[in-house]
């Protein structure tokens, strides 16, 4: 098999045909270099894609979430909170959405849009919320078509476009970016990742937010590995305003030195 045909492949693939090309292509020629061979490019990448994008949301889920906009368009204001459930990451701060939301927005306000980077379903809520001007980014093009698909259906102001948050442009200026359980999975990635991320967020506040349990919901010490990294990484750079744990989740509310 050939480079061009094995990415052709990994594509075409039922795991990645829904997600950003570019990024397909980034996980392909970074597996090229680390396994050699085009044949152990394409499962290496295959299963970092899955790790990265859709772990979080099987197309099952995907479904799910889009049978809940129909019962929602019909009065049940609880299909709102089953979508929510179809994403992993939302559903596991679900108890604590208005708490944490609530949280932020006492010191950030709520005018001046968001910048929801690689948004997964949250943008849903914000739009359920209230919250207008909401740009949602991810990889995930199963993500992004539920989110507009919802945001059509009810007229929220919220959006959400299939773009790589390490090599896209941001369009335009924003009062709050949150970057929710991203630093991790992108730093696995790729070291020096977060950093490069942060200083490009256009936002004049940052919520950083970061798993406290595995996937599997195992505690394997993040809490202290993630909050040592991420405060000597901004140190002198970020001003820490707010540090809480809720949900299992460690959020951090930053604003820039820069
Ligand atoms: C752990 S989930 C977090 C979702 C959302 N931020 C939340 O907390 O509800 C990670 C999300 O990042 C997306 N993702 C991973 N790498 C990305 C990248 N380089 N650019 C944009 N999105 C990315 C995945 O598709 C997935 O939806």
């Amino acid at each position: 098999m050939t480079e061009a045909e094995a990415l052709d492949r990994l594509k075409a693939s039922k795991n990645c045909k829904d997600i950003c090309a570019s990024a397909v292509e980034k996980a392909f020629r970074s597996a090229l270099n680390k396994y050699g061979t085009p044949e152990k490019a394409l499962d290496a990448a295959k299963e970092r894609l899955h790790a990265l994008s859709n772990a979080f949301m099987s197309e099952g889920e995907a479904k799910k979430a889009r049978k809940c906009l129909k019962a929602y368009l019909e009065g049940d204001a609880s299909a709102l909170t089953e979508a929510l459930k179809c994403h992993a990451s939302t559903r596991e701060r679900l108890d604590a959405l208005e708490e944490i939301y609530g949280r932020v927005f006492a010191l950030t306000g709520t005018d001046g849009g968001v910048l929801d980077l690689a948004c997964g379903l949250n943008p849903i809520y914000l739009g359920a919320r209230g919250i207008g001007g909401v740009c949602g980014i991810d990889i995930s093009g199963r993500a992004c078509a539920i989110v507009n698909e919802w945001a059509k259906a009810c007229g929220w102001d919220i959006s959400a476009k299939l773009d790589d948050v390490n090599s896209c442009a941001f369009p335009g200026t924003y009062r709050l970016a949150l970057c929710m359980k991203l630093l991790s999975v992108l730093e696995t990635d790729e070291k020096g990742t977060a950093e490069k991320l942060l200083f490009r967020v256009p936002a004049e506040f940052i919520l950083v937010t970061f798993p406290t349990r595995s996937l599997s919901g195992r505690d394997v010490g993040m809490e202290k590995t993630y909050s040592d990294r991420f405060e000597s990484l901004i140190e002198g750079k970020f001003v820490i305003l707010d540090r809480f744990i809720m949900a299992r989740e460690l959020c951090y509310t930053i604003s820039g030195k820069r």
